[in-house]
């Protein structure tokens, strides 16, 4: 298998943090969570990122951050759900992974955001069914242009979908 660097992206709940340590362990690869990763080198929260110096400084370190990993090896990188927006970051994922767009429905997405939409800076003051309508409609064409591979996840276990993932990376 000639595939070294595997990206997982779609919109936030879609289970890229769950999926990726999976995957990442069914591959022999490291897994990087990109916001985490962001979080540990700005020594800051995503959201007090967003709150003091807001979303275009927060692009701009997700997009230092993801350049870091184009030339890893043997990695599985989870960047946040808005990494598509940037056309830069779009041409690095197609250039450089193998993409996987985790595609779930908006009930879904909805039904696990719930919970935690109050601490989502870009979910936060919402209603939460429209807000998720709206962004998907500006990014689901995003998530569909960089994808090698597109996996719907609704009602999978997390191990089911990186069997899947694994499957579509190894020669049949
Ligand atoms: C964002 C998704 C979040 C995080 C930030 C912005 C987005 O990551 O990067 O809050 O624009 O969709 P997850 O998709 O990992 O939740």
């Amino acid at each position: 298998m000639d595939t070294l660097r595997v990206a997982l992206i779609g919109f936030m709940g879609c289970g890229k943090s769950t999926v990726g340590p999976v995957l990442a362990r069914r591959l022999g690869y490291a897994f990087v969570d990109l916001d985490s990763d962001i979080q540990t080198v700005s020594g800051r929260t995503i959201q007090e990122i967003f709150k003091e110096d807001g979303e275009s400084a927060f692009r701009a370190l997700e997009s230092e951050r993801l350049s870091q990993y184009a030339c890893a090896s043997d990695i599985v990188v989870a960047p946040g759900g808005g990494v598509v927006i940037a056309e830069a970051n779009r041409s690095i994922l197609r250039r450089q992974f193998h993409v996987v767009y985790l595609r779930a429905k908006a009930s879904t997405l909805a039904d696990r955001l719930r919970s935690e939409a109050e601490h989502r800076p870009l979910l936060a003051g919402y209603p939460l069914e429209e807000r998720i309508a709206r962004l998907m409609s500006e990014r689901s064409a995003l998530y569909d242009e960089v994808a090698s591979q597109i996996v719907d996840v609704d009602g999978k276990s997390p191990h089911a979908i990186a069997e899947e993932i694994a499957g579509g990376l190894e020669p049949a």
